[in-house]
């Protein structure tokens, strides 16, 4: 099996959200899967600038940026891989700049003159599905511990998944990162135990998506547990008062 992780994180190989897909290959490496990280920051990705040309009969599928920039290299890693994963960090309440850019990218692969129905019946145009209709994880890393931080991203994947006729495989969702040290300090997990729990709930992700093809329900709550050690936290957390209380807890950490 191919699995291959797009990095969307500005910070590329440095940050919290390569950490993160590098626990997910772990697991998902020890079942013989072959994985790659294509990390966007690395490469040179243009932004669609709408010119169109890519519909016109003359250039049809063909983007004017197909030999200038990494797309096409990286649409064929695509092409290859069995389960994609979409890994991005929250910036200003949505997915990171870098990751939307590369995705707009994928206009210039359908044909918008020619219409289908997609799996789930919704009226759309022909789309590559060699590229983009493969079961997909969406893995999300942000600061804050408001569940509504990630619901744009989440959101989004799922109109994704349901037009593209790509089959949902799993969403993990990091909150807290800065909290528990971005991966990066022992003496912050020390602080926070459950996100040791949370890692090795992603190091079984990545296996289960090897021998299951996806991510079961109870793996995807306990990689995106909440980790702030308040009793019934996730619960308590909906509530401005307790919400104060957490708020206490962390400043004297
Ligand atoms: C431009 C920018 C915007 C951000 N916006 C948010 C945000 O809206 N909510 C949040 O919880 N964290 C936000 N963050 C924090 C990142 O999501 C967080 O630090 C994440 O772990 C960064 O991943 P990385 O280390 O892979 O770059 C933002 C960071 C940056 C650089």
């Amino acid at each position: 099996m191919k699995i291959i992780a797009i990095n969307g994180s500005h910070t590329g190989k440095r940050g919290y959200t390569h950490f993160l897909i590098e626990k997910l290959f772990s697991g998902a490496k020890k079942q013989g899967a072959d994985c790659e990280e294509i990390t966007l920051a690395e490469l040179k990705i243009n932004i669609c600038k709408g010119c169109s040309v890519c519909n016109k009969e003359k250039h049809l599928l063909k983007c004017i940026y197909e030999e200038k920039d990494d797309v096409a290299m990286i649409f064929n890693k695509m092409r290859e891989a069995d389960i994609i994963i979409y890994a991005t960090p929250v910036y200003v309440f949505n997915m990171s700049g870098l990751m939307k850019i590369f995705i707009d990218r994928i206009n210039a692969t359908g044909n918008s003159n020619e219409f289908n129905l997609s799996e789930s019946g919704l009226f759309f145009h022909h789309i590559s599905k060699d590229i983009y209709s493969k079961p997909f994880v969406t893995l999300i890393c942000h600061d804050n511990f408001e569940n509504e931080m990630s619901k744009n991203i989440v959101s989004y994947f799922r109109t994704f998944s349901k037009f593209m006729d790509a089959p949902q495989a799993g969403t993990i969702i990091r909150r807290s990162g800065k909290l528990t040290g971005h991966g990066k300090d022992a003496e912050k997990e020390k602080q926070y135990p459950k996100i040791s729990e949370s890692y090795k709930a992603i190091e079984l992700a990545g296996k289960e998506l090897v021998t299951t093809g996806k991510i079961s329900k109870k793996t995807q709550k306990t990689a995106s547990q909440d980790i702030i050690p308040v009793p019934f936290f996730s619960i308590l957390k909906n509530f401005s008062i307790f919400k104060k209380k957490a708020i206490e807890k962390i400043k004297s950490n």
